[in-house]
């Protein structure tokens, strides 16, 4: 359809391989993710939801496409965001990958026990960067300590609109139903939830940052 208004999510984790066997990886689960695109898709909007993967079906409606490493992820999202209005990145992307990508298994007494790692791009750096001033950029921060000030400090650097802040410690939020989020926004906003469902938070995010 000609006006429909498109939205981009990211959700899940990043694998990073080392060999056809073996991968970096995090306990993502994309449940936020999944539950913002449910929730966009029930708005009328024209959802892509870009995952890593999880165990989680495609939510009715909506486009997906599955990813497996960063590399995948960023050539996607770079696709479709000039043409989204709305961007999430709510994926736990790996920050880093093995250096080298062994083709054939490698033999357990071959293992190294020191593996190399090079960074992974950022994905939302590099779209804050090409975002255009009627375009809306939300991600995620992961944090464990100093969670308000190192998420403002994501939020400029990445040039966004809005940054939800996690808790990740003990890895509650990857895994739960449930989480508690402060949301911020580039003007000083910042609204805290309490802990609650996914699919309910996710209904308030987006009321805030699409209203
Ligand atoms: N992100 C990304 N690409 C990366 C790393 C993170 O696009 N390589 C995005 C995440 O999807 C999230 C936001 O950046 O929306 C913040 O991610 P987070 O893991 O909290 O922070 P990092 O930028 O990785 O920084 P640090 O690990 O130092 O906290």
């Amino acid at each position: 359809m000609k006006n429909e208004v498109h939205c981009l999510i990211s959700a899940g984790p990043t694998r990073e391989w080392l060999d056809p066997v073996r991968f970096i990886s995090n306990p993502s689960s994309g449940k936020m993710g999944y539950a913002l695109a449910n929730a966009a898709k029930a708005r009328g909007l024209k959802v892509t939801l870009v995952s890593g993967p999880v165990t989680l079906p495609c939510p009715t409606g909506v486009d997906r496409i599955l990813v497996n490493t960063a590399f995948e992820m960023q050539e996607v999202m770079g696709q479709h965001f000039p043409a989204s209005s709305l961007t999430i990145m709510t994926a736990a992307v790996c920050d880093q990958r093995p250096k080298v990508f062994h083709e054939q298994k490698i033999k357990k007494d071959k293992v190294s026990e020191i593996i190399e790692l090079v960074p992974n791009p950022d994905i939302l750096l590099s779209l804050g960067k090409h975002k255009r001033i009627d375009q809306i950029l939300v991600g995620f921060a992961a944090e464990t300590e100093n969670h308000i000030a190192h998420a403002k400090i994501k939020l400029q650097q990445k040039n966004l609109d809005w940054i939800a802040v996690n808790d990740v410690s003990g890895n509650q939020a990857f895994e739960s139903d449930d989480n508690q989020l402060t949301l911020i926004s580039n003007h000083g906003q910042s609204i805290i939830f309490e802990k609650e469902d996914k699919i309910s938070l996710a209904k308030k995010i987006l009321d805030l940052v699409y209203p």
